[in-house]
């Protein structure tokens, strides 16, 4: 789908979306609308629900002494009220609505706005961004015609401020672009989505500026990353550890960088300690936090965001096999503390203990954020409205609750404490990987885990595996990979170490 911006005007052909008000307050081009049609727009409002209010949407057809096929009144509600995800929204639920009626081109007029927080230009953007986000689909694997394949080709959103509208849709773009990469990484099935092809997905980054280096089996075996290779260490394919460096930042401002790492298990069986059949087939996205932080790589340099930004994506596939680690089995983690390995199906920490390690002392960065599908007691907290966030500084943990309210993709902060981290020490190792009080608190003892792998650095967790994957689709978000946290912390990434 294309988008354009324009100064409005009665388009002359397509479908019109016009917006109307609480209480059935019409907007400047509805009336406008009404009174060409000789007062259609009142009388259907009168013969349906409709109310004005926002979310509420009315299709009139072939609206009389007009060119449009279709008028589409939209409610708004109180536009005082108005957030940016409102304006997202109208743009996901508009375009599926129009490729559900077979509509090929709308104009989408924005007026009435001016008691609106939101600027027109930046209103109008979203409204485009929402679309494009939510026509969105994942259709490398099939080869047939879809018969419902998207019908629309066109959006064109009016406004008053058309050229500053195109300029902040550029930025946004490049954000959806790094969305969807998330979101294509994060559906692709495992046999052609492992660490080794997963890593070329990353080096495609440096057409946009990104400096891409992967470490392969025998650097990681150098640099003693056994927590890491244990995981891997049944699996044919060979694991991988890719740094990804946008150095975006003006060069006299050379500070530390911020460091994102993501859990990149390409396929999770559980391994030895194997997961029951039905629904195993979700581990596929068991690597969404190395989608998210390599999506969020290829937002930041798309939009050349003024950062220094690194992320590390530990890649691997946890399978059960004859060279397969053993619950018992005791492994030295990069950092030199002992791990015994209890259960091999809680791989994830063990993954991100090294990635962590490697990432603090290699880049000594100003903080760390990682992404990770980690434990399954989340969503048994959560369910899939938030991610669970966990952190050792509160001024970054406010920071992402205040970013991921921002844009829609919301977290909720859990506890760390003594009592907690107690819970993975070993008899017989200075770790273990799954907690001694059974099922009990198993997202925090799994982030206390991480947290002996981070020093002091302000560090936070982003428990995503309630978030990665949708089995429902929402106005801007279709079901199948999210990309949940790629705007997040694109807009963390804004807010807090762009400067101005
Ligand atoms: N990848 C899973 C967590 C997961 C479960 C993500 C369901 C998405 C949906 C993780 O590696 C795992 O298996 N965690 C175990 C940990 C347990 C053995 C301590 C879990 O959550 O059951
Ligand atoms: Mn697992
Ligand atoms: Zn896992």
């Amino acid at each position: 789908m294309k988008f354009a911006f324009s100064e409005i005007s009665l388009p002359k052909r397509g479908s019109l979306a016009v917006p109307v008000f609480a209480d059935n307050t019409l907007s400047p081009m509805a009336e406008e609308v009404n009174d060409i049609t000789d007062g259609v727009i009142i009388r259907a409002m009168e013969t349906s629900r409709f109310k004005g209010k926002k979310g509420d949407i009315l299709e009139i057809l072939a609206p009389r002494d007009m060119d449009v096929s279709r008028v589409i009144l939209f409610g708004m509600g109180e536009p005082e009220e108005l957030t940016q995800g409102d304006f997202e929204n109208l743009g996901g639920r508009l375009t599926g609505k129009l490729n559900g009626a077979g509509a090929r081109n709308v104009t989408v007029v924005l007026d009435g706005l001016e008691s609106c927080d939101i600027r027109d230009n930046e209103a109008a953007a979203h409204v485009a961004y929402g679309a494009k986000l939510g026509a969105y689909r994942f259709t490398k694997f099939k080869t047939e015609d879809d018969e419902n394949e998207p019908s629309m080709q066109r959006m064109t959103v009016a406004c008053k401020a058309s050229s500053g509208a195109r300029k902040a849709f550029a930025d946004l773009e490049a954000i959806a672009d790094g969305v969807f990469l998330t979101r294509d990484l994060v559906s692709e099935p495992a046999n052609s989505l492992y660490p080794e092809s997963f890593a070329d997905r990353c080096r495609a980054l440096s057409d946009l500026g990104v400096d891409v280096e992967v470490l392969d089996e025998d650097k990681m075996h150098r640099l003693g990353m056994g927590a890491l290779l244990g995981v891997g260490q049944g699996s044919a394919r060979e694991s991988q550890m890719v740094i990804m460096r946008w150095n975006g930042a003006p060069a006299k401002k050379s500070k530390k960088p911020i460091a994102f790492v993501g859990k990149g298990v390409c396929f999770d069986t559980g391994g030895i300690s194997l997961k029951p059949g039905p629904g195993m087939e979700e581990m596929k996205w068991d690597m969404g936090g190395a989608g998210t932080v390599t999506g969020l790589m290829k937002a930041l340099a798309g939009r050349k965001a003024k950062v220094n930004v690194i992320g590390v994506v530990a890649l691997v596939e946890n399978m059960p096999d004859g060279n397969a680690q053993r619950p018992g089995d005791i492994v030295t983690s990069m950092s030199g503390q002992t791990i015994e390995i209890l259960n091999t199906d809680a791989e994830g920490r063990l993954v991100l203990a090294d990635a962590l390690w490697y990432t603090q002392e290699r880049f000594a960065p100003e903080l760390i954020v990682d992404l990770a599908t980690l434990t399954g007691a989340i969503i048994i907290a959560l369910g899939h409205e938030n991610a669970g966030l966990f952190s050792n500084n509160d001024a970054l943990a406010d920071q992402i609750f205040a970013s991921g309210k921002a844009v829609g993709e919301g977290v909720w902060r859990f506890p760390l404490q003594p009592e907690y981290a107690k819970m993975v020490k070993s008899p017989v190792a200075d770790l273990q990987n799954i907690g001694t009080g059974g099922r009990g608190a198993g997202s925090i003892v799994a982030a206390e885990f991480l947290q002996k792998f981070v020093n002091d650095v302000p560090w936070a967790h982003i428990d995503i595996a309630g978030m990665a994957w949708s089995k429902k689709d929402t106005a801007v978000v279709p079901k199948g990979g999210t990309g949940y946290g790629v705007r997040l912390l694109d807009n963390f990434v804004r807010q807090n170490h762009e400067g101005k």
